[in-house]
């Protein structure tokens, strides 16, 4: 059998070939006489058009068959007199792989993503979800491709861990509690510190700090995988399930660490775009019609840069009514970013230097003794795509932070070990996957590029 994508790629050399196409059914028209299927294979975004006549042994079966069906499709590739197609397999013999049933859900009108939500297990064969993750699995590839080549270590950092990497107790704790005979203490209340075969754990956060150690042996790694937060908030922005993409270099502060961000943004978004174009297309006509305009323009521009207190100062002036009051020392949210990248830049900017006590317990210290090394990139239409920063590798400095926060620093002995035996200057980011395929297509709900979406009382599939 060849594949669509084949087709396409060999310009014209099946043509007048014999060869065979299995694929489903995304819509078949027919008459008394003669019929018309647009076949998807799944390797390539387009669909074949198939025609097949009454010739066929089977025709009335074939003209009967309901979206969704899976056939094997026998017969001559030739030129196509539509505009629509390049070419046409003209049908010799249909072979019927699997029927789908009248009630099969997915309709030829256009279905809200809302509806396509409720069957995630279906919803990849529609053509948006076709080109979302198809783009979502070149794009990782693209990542991988980057820091290969760039030098650097894969490091697979752990799922389950012990410990807090943001220090912020968004965590989903483990358990292998027995619930009918759940462990007790002294006073009879079960005892959850015994959760995980006697030791309190919880799914991971951010491979950070692991991450860290190995940076410390291989000086340039990263790690990709998935994280977890236990944050019950329903924005299309947060999952409590998604991936992130986590670059540690040693011997490098936050300007090394902005310019690696940039770098690595670039050459993802040129890759997608090579690599995806009749999916690209797709997304610009349905879905976001600027966003071939704005990828391309994002490998061209340089990012911008500011500090977090220049921020601050463009928000005041402004005259914008946020939801959310500006003054120096917020947080600043979604609204407030989105200002600064879309209307006051119109690019990527990075934010620098915030107020140590909005930020985590590992970045490090400024001079003023008030803001730390930090680094969030901020794009149009997501908001934070990246935070990151400079890390504390003065123990001394490190720990007199962990005291302040109140942190347990016996939970932390190895981490602490990082800036005993060597420690240098080092930086990094993390990446969010899901906020990245965002902004590659120009969806605007997260729950729509992760295939199986986990957000509050969302685990059905
Ligand atoms: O800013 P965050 O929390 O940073 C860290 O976790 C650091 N340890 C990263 C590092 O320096 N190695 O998360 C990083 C990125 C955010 O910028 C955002 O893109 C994404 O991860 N992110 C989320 N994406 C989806 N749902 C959530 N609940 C997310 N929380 C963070
Ligand atoms: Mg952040």
């Amino acid at each position: 059998a060849a594949t669509v994508k084949e087709l396409y790629a060999g310009k014209g050399k099946y043509l007048h070939q014999r060869i065979q196409i299995n694929g489903w059914v995304r819509t078949l028209r027919s008459s008394k006489t003669f019929g018309f299927i647009e076949l998807n294979d799944g390797t390539f975004f387009s669909n074949l058009q198939v025609v097949f006549d009454e010739n066929l042994a089977n025709y009335k079966e074939v003209s009967k068959l309901i979206t969704g069906s899976a056939i094997k499709v026998a017969g001559q590739l030739t030129e196509s007199p539509g505009a629509k197609q390049p070419f046409e397999l003209k049908a010799e013999c249909i072979e019927i792989e699997g029927l789908s049933a009248p009630d099969y859900p997915l309709q030829k009108k256009r279905h809200t993503f809302e509806y396509l939500r409720t069957i995630a297990h279906l919803r990849s064969r529609t053509n948006t979800f076709s080109a979302v993750f198809r783009i979502r699995s070149v794009a990782a590839y693209a990542i991988h491709k980057f820091f290969q080549e760039n030098g650097f270590v894969h490091v697979h950092t752990p799922i389950i861990t012990g410990s807090d990497a943001e220090g912020a107790g968004e965590m989903f704790r483990l358990t292998t509690l027995d619930f009918d005979k759940p462990p007790r203490d002294e006073k009879g209340a079960v005892d959850f510190t015994k959760d995980f075969f006697g030791k309190e754990t919880n799914l991971t956060v951010s491979g950070q700090l692991e991450a860290e150690t190995y940076c410390m042996a291989f000086n340039k790694v990263y790690t990709f995988g998935p994280t977890f937060r236990a944050e019950n908030s329903n924005t299309p922005r947060h999952a409590a399930e998604f991936w992130m993409i986590e670059p540690e270099i040693a011997f490098a502060g936050l300007r090394e660490n902005m310019n690696l961000a940039e770098d690595m943004l670039k050459f993802i978004v040129s890759y997608v775009l090579e690599n995806t174009p009749a999916e690209m297309q797709f997304l610009n006509s349905f879905v976001d019609k600027s966003l071939l305009e704005r990828l391309t323009n994002i490998v061209k521009s340089d990012f911008g840069h500011l500090t977090y207190s220049q921020a601050v100062e463009i928000l005041k002036k402004s005259g914008e009514q946020f939801e959310y009051p500006v003054a120096w020392g917020i947080d600043l949210q979604t609204e407030h970013e989105r200002y600064i990248t879309e209307k006051h830049f119109g690019k990527p900017v990075f934010v620098t230097d915030y107020p140590k006590e909005i930020k985590a317990f590992y970045m490090r210290l400024n001079d003023d003794g008030r803001t730390v090394a930090a680094m969030d990139l901020l794009v149009p239409g997501v908001g934070e795509l990246v935070g990151g920063s400079q890390r504390e590798e003065r123990l001394d400095y490190l720990s007199k932070r962990m005291d302040e926060l109140g942190l347990n620093k016996e939970d932390y002995w190895w981490y602490l070990d990082l800036r005993k035996y060597g420690g240098v200057r080092h930086a990094g980011f993390g990446l969010g996957f899901e906020r990245l395929i965002m902004y590659l297509t120009g969806m605007t709900n997260i729950r729509d590029v992760i295939s199986f979406p986990r957000t509050p009382k969302n685990a059905e599939f």
